[in-house]
C-alpha cells in the first residue's frame, strides 16, 4: 500500500480529518479534507462535530486556535516546528504596555499571534475579516497587532486610528513582494489583474486591483472575468488556484516566496502524525478559556 492508502486508512479508523491551509504543498492539499484559509479552517473544526481527531497541516497558530475552539478534539500538528515567525512577534508585555498608554483602546489581534497574546485582547480577526472586526467596535482608536502592514490597511478602509503593536510586526514572506517587480510583470502582462494579500506592504497594495485572504483570492480568481493573474501571497496558492481555474493563468509576483514553515510538513510527517498521535495541541486551560472568548466574538462579528 502506498503512503497516500495508509494515510487514508489510518484517517477512517481514528476518525481524523485533515485540514489544510492554502499554501500547503501539493500533495498535502491534495490529501486533506478541506483546504482553506485561517478563517475557514477554524470553521471547519469546529464543524466537523464526528471527528475525534483533526490533523492540522499548517502553522502552530492555525492549530491552535482549533485546539482553543475545540477542547474534546485532539488536535495534531504534524511538525511541531512548523511556527509562523510573526506569531512570535507580540508578546503579553507589549500589549500591557502599549495598553497602559491607551486604558480604553481594545485590543485587536490577528489570528496570527500565540494563545497567550489571544488571551489577553478583546477580539481576534483574520485577513479575511480584520477590517469588519475593527469597524464592529465602539472605538476610534484601536491597538492591533502583530501586523504593521494589515493594520495599515485597517486604518485606510476604516478611517480609525490603528496602534500598531508591536511597532513593527511583519511577515517575512510578504514583504518579499516590490512594486517594481509587479510593473515589470504589467508591463509583460498588460491583461493581468493583480491579486495582493493584505499582510504586503502598503507600496505593494497600492498597485493591486484586488486585496484578499487566500480563500478571497481564490473566489475572486473564480469569479473574476480576468484570464491572467499576478498574485502577491506565498506560492503555494498557485497550486490550489491552477486546479480550480485550468483555462486561466496565475504569475506569482516573486519567484522565491516562500513560507518554509508551511512547506515543512510533508506526507511522511502527517503519517506519522497519525499513527503516532503527535504532536497535541495542548494550550492551558486558563490561557484557552479567553483565547476562546476572543475568537468566538470575532466570529460573531458579520463579514
Ligand atoms: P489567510 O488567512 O489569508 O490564509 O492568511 C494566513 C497567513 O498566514 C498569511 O500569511
Ligand atoms: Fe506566518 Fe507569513 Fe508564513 Fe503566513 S506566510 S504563516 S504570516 S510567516
Amino acid at each position: 500500500m502506498d503512503l497516500t492508502q495508509e494515510i487514508l486508512k489510518l484517517k477512517k479508523e481514528k476518525k481524523a480529518i485533515i485540514l489544510a491551509h492554502n499554501y500547503e504543498r501539493p500533495e498535502v492539499q491534495d490529501i486533506a479534507d478541506y483546504t482553506g484559509d485561517s478563517i475557514e479552517l477554524s470553521r471547519k473544526a469546529m464543524a466537523e462535530k464526528d471527528a475525534e481527531i483533526i490533523v492540522f497541516s499548517a502553522v502552530d497558530f492555525m492549530a491552535e486556535s482549533a485546539a482553543i475552539l475545540n477542547p474534546q478534539k485532539k488536535v495534531l500538528l504534524p511538525c511541531a516546528g512548523a511556527r509562523c515567525p510573526m506569531a512570535q512577534m507580540l508578546t503579553v508585555d507589549e500589549i500591557k504596555r502599549v495598553k497602559a498608554l491607551y486604558p480604553t483602546a481594545p485590543v485587536v489581534v490577528y489570528v496570527n499571534t500565540l494563545a497567550s497574546a489571544k488571551a489577553y485582547s478583546d477580539i481576534c480577526c483574520t485577513s479575511a475579516n480584520a477590517v469588519q472586526v475593527v469597524q464592529s467596535l465602539d472605538a476610534d482608536t484601536v491597538l492591533f497587532g502583530p501586523d504593521r502592514n494589515l493594520g495599515e490597511y485597517v486604518a485606510e478602509k476604516t478611517g480609525k486610528k490603528i496602534v500598531p503593536i508591536p511597532e513593527w510586526g511583519f511577515c517575512p514572506t510578504h514583504l518579499l513582494f516590490q512594486p517594481e517587480d509587479i510593473a515589470v510583470l504589467k508591463l509583460k502582462h498588460p491583461d493581468a489583474t493583480v491579486m495582493v494579500h493584505p499582510e504586503c506592504s502598503s507600496d505593494t497594495r497600492k498597485v493591486a486591483d484586488f486585496i484578499g485572504s487566500t480563500s478571497k483570492m481564490c473566489q475572486y480568481a473564480k469569479e473574476s472575468s480576468f484570464k491572467k493573474f499576478v498574485v502577491c501571497t506565498e506560492e503555494g496558492i498557485l497550486y490550489r488556484l491552477q486546479k480550480e481555474n485550468p483555462a486561466k493563468e496565475f504569475i506569482i509576483a516573486y519567484d522565491g516566496a516562500v513560507c518554509p514553515n508551511m512547506k515543512i510538513t510533508t506526507l511522511e510527517r502527517i503519517y506519522a502524525s497519525l499513527k503516532e498521535n503527535k504532536h497535541l495541541v495542548k494550550i492551558p486551560e486558563s490561557v484557552a478559556q479567553k483565547a476562546r472568548v476572543s475568537l468566538e466574538r470575532m466570529f460573531e462579528v458579520k463579514s
